[in-house]
């Protein structure tokens, strides 16, 4: 369910035409509707009113301040996994001890930072990670709050880029020397033994990898309780899927509940840690055609945006849906849209049957609200697109348009190469 329809033709989002938005800001540009985020927020919490839990949103799916912030004011957490997270996270009013930090290559300096903030806990992904966090803890006196990311072997059935929970990914620690390293933690005068984690992979589409995925946890969970090990959180990551085009991923609600149901009564405090379920179909990217190019056999939609403002096609085969911002029911034909990048993996869409485009005509890349400018880059020294905050007749441009002094923003040319 979003808000980007068409009214009378013109395709908008809420009460504004996103062709208004681009006489503004020019484009690319991404646009994300305010409700919808509300609405999807509002999915996930629903089921779980009553529950003792946490959500703690994926900041790596969508870190704009504006969105945080309003995160933040409806009382979601933030999952992070760098310093960078955790000072937008801070800065948007997201509570310390509602963070939670995951990721394989904490530096120091990052974990010092999120000690000092007090977080919620440290998601152990390795036993050296747990010396250092132990070591850092010690330096600033305090105890840090830690629970170990179980890689419980499940097969999430999704892309391989993004399955984290099989053995051979480099996520977490395998059930048995999770164990060994629970036991390890319980011994060290710094660390605080806390919860348990697991996050298996992201778009998926099918409830029973999460079920298993509990299944292994609780076996864990009980083995540590016979070793006197008593844990508070339960944090079952993120990784519900959304509709990019014919997928049927469960609703939020039904998700909640069958994960609710396999955890049982536990008695500990569930975390959540979704990204994309929240932010995915909340906002859409706009960019102009540019040239229609015809090859022996090919048409090519040259569009403004490439694989630096959105890389998912590019890196993953992933498909957005299109559609011209101005509904044309006439003559459709088959194309490849693509970016200006000097790259031929830059495409946003290949072999589709699109509306006859031509130069000037807008389009919208849907379902790009998570991974979507979180991933841009300034690849070919093209300056990072502006991101709009849509809220029924009114609009907020959150992040201006980079502009080229920004792209050599720090860079110095030293006094000896221009001799
Ligand atoms: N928690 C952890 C520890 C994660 O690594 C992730 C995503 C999430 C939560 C949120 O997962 P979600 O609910 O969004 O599925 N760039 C890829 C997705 C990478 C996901 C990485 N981890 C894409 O564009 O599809």
């Amino acid at each position: 369910m979003h808000d980007f329809e068409y009214r009378q033709g013109k395709l908008h989002c809420g009460e504004v035409p996103l062709e208004a938005i681009a006489r503004e800001v020019g484009t690319p540009f991404y646009c994300y509707s305010l409700p919808t985020l509300h609405r999807h927020i509002q999915a996930f919490e629903e089921p779980l009113s009553g529950v003792d839990h946490q959500t703690c949103f994926a900041m790596k799916a969508n870190s704009s301040l504006a969105i945080l912030t309003y995160m933040a004011r409806h009382g979601l957490g933030a999952d992070v996994v760098s310093g960078g997270e955790l000072y937008r996270a801070l800065k948007s009013g997201v509570p310390g001890e509602k963070i939670v930090y995951s990721g394989v290559g904490k530096t120091t300096g990052e974990i010092e930072m999120a000690i000092a903030a007090g977080i919620m806990m440290f998601n152990i992904e390795s036993e050296q990670e747990l010396e250092v966090i132990n070591e850092c803890a010690g330096t600033l006196e305090k105890k840090a709050p830690i629970s170990i990311r179980v890689n419980p072997d499940v097969d999430p059935m999704t892309h391989p880029y993004i399955s984290t929970g099989m053995r051979e990914n480099k996520f977490g620690i395998d059930v048995e020397a999770s164990l060994a390293q629970y036991l390890k933690a319980r011994d060290m005068e710094n660390i605080e033994i806390v919860g348990i984690d697991c996050h298996i992979g992201s778009q998926l589409t099918d409830l029973s990898p999460f079920i298993d995925a509990v299944q292994r946890l609780k076996m864990l969970i009980n083995r540590l309780k016979e070793h006197g090990i008593e844990l508070k959180y339960l944090d079952l990551g993120g990784g519900l899927g959304i509709t990019y085009s014919d997928e049927e991923p469960p609703h939020p609600r039904d998700y909640v509940r069958a994960v609710l149901d396999a955890v049982g009564p536990l008695g500990l405090k569930v975390i959540f840690e979704p990204g994309r379920v929240i932010v995915g179909n909340a906002g859409i990217l706009v960019t102009s055609v540019l040239y229609r190019k015809q090859t022996g056999t090919k048409t090519f939609i040259v569009v403004d945006a490439g694989m630096s403002d959105l890389i998912r096609p590019s890196l993953y085969g992933a498909y957005h849906d299109i559609r011209p911002l101005e509904d044309k029911p006439e003559a459709r034909e088959k194309v490849d849209v693509v970016g200006p990048i000097c790259e031929s993996g830059d495409f946003l869409a290949k072999n589709r049957d699109l509306p006859m485009l031509g130069r000037g005509d807008m389009i919208a890349v849907m379902s790009a609200g998570a991974y979507g400018f979180t991933m841009a880059s300034n690849y070919n020294s093209r300056p990072k697109p502006p991101e709009v905050l849509v809220d029924g007749t009114r609009y907020y441009v959150v992040l201006k348009r980079q502009s080229y002094e920004d792209l050599v923003l720090g860079e110095t040319v030293p006094k000896a190469i221009l001799k």
